[in-house]
């Protein structure tokens, strides 16, 4: 364990082809990931975000759990991002897994059920990251939860970025108060907010780079069946105090997530879902 980034107590790995990855303990957060030796993060992390016990870091890999954004009467993307109880469960040079169970302050918010959430983050031996979240239900009550991985791609301009692999797909669009539409274009270009609950959609879904001239290609489960594609432009980003005015050019989330149909878990049952992240020039 060490200072990392921002000052956060941080996990750094490392494979045999030198790709490097580096995971925040609060929240089970990943930082960075760089696929190879002397590159840079593929992951955006503000220049302005806060590492502070109670905040949620601007940027790499939140974990949003037991819910996705406000879809519940939890606080906004649920408390796993905040959560400073995550323990290292497992570790060795190229993963390491973190491990959340209900606490006294779980039980007391407005989900206070019972639960074990377990998160792998693995470098492959192709330098691609690898991750599984697993839940399980250790009550004696049935829950539900809704979860995503909103991961913060860095990008060099969001002007000549677009997102492939959708089209056909239902969206609710959240600007325009969860409207339900069917996606028309083979590419999502930015030319202004986006806030889109895509689902189900295919398992692969590829962000397209042209200015780093590279396309990061994402490869969900099946217990992932939605995707968020999201960037807050000029006017969100401006109300954002962890977040530089014109920070919104370098970044786009997508976000692989069980939203639209919440999963449902029985006493003693599991459940596991995850993504795999890669990089082609
Ligand atoms: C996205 C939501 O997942 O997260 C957006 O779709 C939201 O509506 C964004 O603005 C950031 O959320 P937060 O809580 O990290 O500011």
């Amino acid at each position: 364990m060490s200072q990392g980034a921002g000052q956060a107590a941080t996990v750094s790995l490392r494979n045999s082809v030198g790709s490097k990855l580096e995971v925040a303990k609060h929240g089970a957060h990943v930082l960075t990931w760089s696929p190879g030796v002397n590159e840079e993060s593929v992951l955006f992390v503000s220049p302005a975000a806060k590492f502070g016990p109670q905040d949620a870091i601007r940027g790499g890999i939140p974990i949003c759990f037991p819910q996705f954004g406000p879809r519940g009467a939890l606080e906004q993307h649920g408390f796993c991002r905040k959560n400073n109880d995550w323990a290292i469960a497992k570790q060795d040079e190229k993963s390491v897994e973190f491990e959340l169970k209900d606490s006294e302050s779980t039980r007391a918010s407005a989900w206070p059920h019972t639960f074990q959430v377990n998160y792998l983050v693995e470098l492959t031996d192709e330098g691609n990251l690898a991750t599984k979240m697993k839940v399980k239900n250790t009550g004696s009550e049935q829950f539900t939860f809704t979860c995503a991985l909103h991961t913060y791609f860095g990008v060099g301009d969001i002007s000549s970025t677009s997102v492939e692999g959708l089209r056909g797909c239902e969206y609710e669009d959240s600007l325009q108060g969860g409207k339900v539409l069917q996606e028309q274009e083979d590419a999502i270009r930015f030319e202004g907010e986006v806030d889109r609950v895509y689902g189900p959609t295919p398992q692969e879904i590829e962000i397209k780079d042209q200015s780093h001239k590279r396309r990061i290609c994402i490869f969900k489960s099946s217990s992932f069946p939605d995707a968020v594609v999201w960037n807050p432009w000029i006017e969100k980003s401006q109300k954002m105090a962890d977040l530089p005015d014109d920070a919104y050019k370098r970044f786009v989330c997508v976000e692989v997530g069980a939203i639209r149909q919440p999963v449902s878990l029985q006493p003693q049952q599991e459940w596991e879902a995850s993504q795999a992240i890669s990089v082609k020039s």
